[in-house]
């Protein structure tokens, strides 16, 4: 794997025993866990950026119940069609996704600013490369990637550009219009849709959009399932607390979760 940015001086890092390393110098020990921290204190905003440890833990709860493998079976598709060989995920949280997308290409990173989802993370599968980092400053090479996936994540527009190679793709997944919307009705009353194409239009000065797809994944939650999902969305902190009691009080829920993936390649550029 070569394709780590030093994130001090930029030049690339090479991995020697359990510590990467560039030119310069500057040196990142691999944590006992497997992952490398290259998130520095320059870049830092925030003594424990992204997500809590418990919203972490619920995510990795609800997922491995398996409730939105059809999303992660879409994506596997994808993947499998256009057989990109570098890929570099982007908030990848505890690697739910990013572990089977890791069997479709030959290099994969997973890039997560909160060190707890890391840290679960590199447990899952010793293939990927996690990196505790930030979308500000993305840990890899000037045109290094073939893919970059953001899912229900940040979308760092121009560092996505600087990494991808010429025709790179990216892949975005967000919430559809209609996604959960029994929950948020039941949590709000009222539901506002989700607005996907917001995405395509911030992004299409540098991208043009080759796929689109909505899935959808219904399913009947048991309580503890309904609490997990609850802790995992910003929906619930936006809600009434005895709205969110009283769902999560139910014994059983009938939802459906839809998701909209976007397929975009970077533009070709003008020669400057
Ligand atoms: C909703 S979670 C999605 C996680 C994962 N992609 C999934 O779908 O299971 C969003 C993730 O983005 C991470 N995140 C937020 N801001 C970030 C940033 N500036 N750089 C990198 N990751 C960030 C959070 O820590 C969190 O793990
Ligand atoms: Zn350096």
């Amino acid at each position: 794997m070569q394709w780590l940015m030093c994130p001090v001086c930029r030049e690339n890092l090479g991995l020697n025993e359990r510590t990467w390393g560039c030119a310069q110098g500057h040196r990142f020990d691999l944590a006992k866990q497997g992952y490398v921290n290259l998130h520095v204190v320059q870049h830092k905003h925030s003594k424990q950026p992204g997500d809590t440890p418990e919203a972490v833990d619920a995510r990795r709860a609800f997922l491995s119940a398996g409730f939105y493998a059809p999303l992660r079976q879409a994506v596997e598709a994808l993947l499998a069609k256009y057989q990109p060989k570098t890929l570099l995920d982007i908030g990848c949280g505890e690697g739910y996704y990013t572990q089977a997308m890791q069997q479709h290409v030959t290099d994969c990173i997973g890039v997560d600013i909160a060190k707890s989802a890391v840290q679960r993370a590199a447990k899952t599968n010793s293939k990927v490369t996690w990196v505790v980092g930030t979308g500000a400053v993305l840990p890899v090479l000037d045109q290094s990637m073939e893919i970059c996936t953001s899912l229900f994540s940040p979308i760092p527009q121009q560092e996505i550009l600087r990494v991808l190679k010429q025709d790179g793709l990216c892949l975005v997944v967000t919430p559809a219009p209609q996604h959960l919307y029994d929950l948020r009705e039941q949590l709000f009353g009222e539901v506002r849709l989700h607005e996907p194409e917001k995405f395509v239009t911030q992004l299409s000065d540098d991208f043009e959009l080759i796929e689109s797809q909505v899935v959808d994944a219904p399913f009947v939650l048991k309580q503890q399932d309904i609490q997990n999902l609850l802790a995992m969305t910003p929906y619930a902190y936006k809600a009434r607390p005895e709205m969110r009691q009283a769902l999560e009080q139910q014994e059983q829920l009938a939802l459906t979760a839809s998701f909209q993936l976007y397929l975009l390649k970077k533009k070709a550029r003008a020669a400057v």
